[in-house]
């Protein structure tokens, strides 16, 4: 199957829900790790939309990228409980840590805000983090 035909698979998956566009964005960003032009402009199609529509929110959330990134990803909650246990003071060292060969990315709750600062490696959640913890886990990624 190619990624035209599993694009189109995956937005009849969804077509028939209420609002279809993002979990669309969301399955081929996962499935290919991007969601580029050629991806949009098929979605577009497919929901009856403008391609300046679906590049609209495909530029607004920081989720989806136009071309796949190599770069393992380290996903940091700053959200307000995690704001509150400190986790603005840990990003300068995740991000000096990361370099260039982690990408460390903004996350607003992992659902996990009594046990916080958290972040998530792949599938994998991290909770109370330290600065310490923070930069092992980025180095790790
Ligand atoms: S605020 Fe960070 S996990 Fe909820």
């Amino acid at each position: 199957m190619n990624n035209s035909a599993r694009i189109d698979q995956i937005i009849a998956t969804h077509a028939g829900r209420e609002g279809p566009l993002l979990p669309i964005l969301h399955d081929v960003q996962k499935e290919f790790g991007c969601v580029d032009a050629e991806a949009e402009a098929q979605i577009a199609h497919g929901l009856n939309l403008s391609r300046a529509e679906v590049h609209g929110v495909v530029s607004f959330y920081h989720d989806f990228t136009a071309a796949a990134d190599p770069r393992a990803v380290v996903q940091i909650c700053r959200a307000e409980a995690c704001k509150a246990r400190g986790v603005e003071a840990l990003i300068g060292a995740a991000e000096a840590a990361a370099g260039g060969r982690v990408r460390i990315s903004t996350v607003y709750c992992l659902g996990l805000c009594s046990v916080g600062p958290n972040a998530r490696v792949g599938s994998d959640l991290h909770a109370r983090l330290d600065e310490a913890a923070l930069v092992k886990l980025v180095q790790s990624a």
